[in-house]
């Protein structure tokens, strides 16, 4: 049975008397049980808010709202609020500063795109509420809020972790290079969308040299050993001090097509496989180690670790602690019982996956717009068009409809392409066909994506 919250009141009775059809809600109606006495009353939808943007934003709020919850968006950010409005109500961070007014009615989820809501001057008030968030908070958020706390956690429980270390300034990092001579990743060592670098991939010693005379150490930076290119993350959820396998999944981080050109800000390409045996063996060696520890912090919520397999293991490079714009509404769209899950998840309950063996295979593809990876290129808003009817999932990221009508890219990623299949070649067939049809002056995508990478170990 669907997971149904408390009572119904008056205000939320009336919008489900004018918004739904009598079938829908003949269908959502359910039977209680009060003192062994059974009775049905009208289920209330559950209420979900997503912070944040675009595309993320968009999918998931879309997927569930198809699942029968009642969605809204609080807008984190300047930009990608188009998606998000095509789906539900939406509040802007810069009319609603503080979204705790928002959420005063109640809500049975908020999903955050990002972990930096922990770092809002609300935060505290936010907690007080004591809503059931889709991220873990207090210490068991370092995971992926601090590298180096990350890499002490996998020291601690013998998770192999590539050789790893914070610098303050450029001397420090300038010295750690001569003392440990190798090819080194620069990365945040404090994640958020907002830090004053994002990672640098260096693949030699030379390379690492000219990078660390050219970046801004206003946060320091970690330093980590350069693994190769034979990388696979896995996603689960924790909840109820257990972990819940739920796909092995691969990012195509590169800008071009052939893995070339730099490590992008965000992926151009995703793949995702239903995985809750582990068949890659990643939870096994990565995620579930971790377990004494997460449960000593009450981990609940989703993790994904990103790994490289190198010296015939598997190596962790980066755990997050949320669903990715890749994978979330994929991971959704493969559960029968998505929005239940999320919900049981978030409130740290027993959780049971329901997977639907239909679609085990998802992949996603990114159409980025002129000058994209190069952020700092600005091009003039030029139009997206759209030649053919979509067949697929499309989640919008930065674009907005202007006063004509027509559909204009407002930065450099325009959409991600979404479909999901039988087999991973039918995925990736109707991603293409469908990513084609989409188009804006200098815009492009990876048509190669599933060609490399996959399966998990492979370059
Ligand atoms: N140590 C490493 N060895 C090889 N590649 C790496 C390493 N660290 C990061 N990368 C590459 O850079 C990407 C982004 O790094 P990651 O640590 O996941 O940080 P973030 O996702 O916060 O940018 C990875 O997905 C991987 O492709
Ligand atoms: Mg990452």
């Amino acid at each position: 049975m669907a997971l149904v919250s408390s009572a119904l009141s008056a205000s939320a009775a009336a919008r489900l008397k004018l918004n739904k059809t009598i079938s829908q809600r003949a269908r959502e109606t359910v039977l209680f049980f009060f003192y062994g006495e059974p009775f049905s009353i009208m289920a209330k939808p559950l209420r979900v808010i997503g912070f944040g943007v675009g595309a993320f934003t968009h999918g998931m709020l879309s997927v569930l709202k198809e699942k029968g919850c009642d969605v809204s968006a609080y807008l984190t950010r300047p930009y990608g609020h188009y998606g998000p409005g095509l789906v539900g109500p939406t509040h802007d961070c810069a009319a609603f500063p503080n979204p705790c007014t928002l959420l005063q009615d109640g809500v049975d989820l908020v999903i955050p795109q990002s972990i930096d809501w922990a770092e809002r001057p609300w935060r505290d008030e936010f907690l007080k509420l004591g809503l059931p968030i889709l991220c873990p908070t207090g210490e068991a958020l370092l995971l992926e809020r601090n590298r180096d706390f990350a890499r002490e956690l996998c020291q601690r429980f013998q998770i192999p972790f590539p050789v790893a270390q914070v610098a303050r300034n450029r001397l420090e990092a300038e010295r750690i290079l001569s003392d440990n001579p190798r090819p080194y990743v620069i990365k945040n060592p404090l994640c958020s969308p907002t830090s004053p670098i994002h990672t640098i991939v260096c693949e030699t010693v030379e390379e690492t040299r000219s990078w660390l005379g050219r970046i801004d150490y206003a946060e320091g930076v970690f330093l980590q050993e350069y693994l190769g290119r034979a990388e696979a993350g896995h996603i689960a959820l924790v909840s109820n001090g257990e972990i819940h396998s739920l796909v092995t999944n691969q990012e195509y981080k590169r800008a071009f097509a052939g893995n070339l050109g730099i490590v992008a800000g965000a992926p151009l390409g995703g793949l995702v496989e239903q995985d809750p045996g582990d068949k890659y063996g990643l939870a096994k060696a990565l995620l579930h180690p971790l377990l004494p520890w997460l449960r000593e912090v009450k981990f609940h919520g989703p993790v994904q670790v990103t790994a490289v397999f190198k010296d015939g293991r598997w190596q962790v490079i980066e755990y997050n602690v949320r669903l990715g714009v890749t994978s979330g509404p994929m991971i959704l769209r493969m559960l029968r019982n998505g929005p239940d899950c999320l919900v049981r998840c978030a409130r740290d309950e027993k959780l049971s996956l329901e997977f639907d063996s239909r679609q085990p295979f998802g992949c996603s593809m990114t159409l980025a717009g002129y000058g994209y990876p190069y952020v700092q290129l600005q091009g003039p808003q030029l139009p997206v068009y759209v030649d053919e009817p979509l067949t697929c999932d499309v989640w919008w990221n930065e674009v907005a409809r202007g006063g004509d009508g027509q559909l204009r890219m407002t930065g450099h990623r325009i959409c991600d392409v979404v479909a999901m299949g039988e087999t991973l070649p039918a995925a990736l067939r109707k991603a293409k066909e469908n990513i084609r049809k989409i188009r804006c002056l200098g815009s492009y995508y990876r048509p190669d994506v599933g060609e490399s990478l996959w399966p998990p170990g492979n370059v």
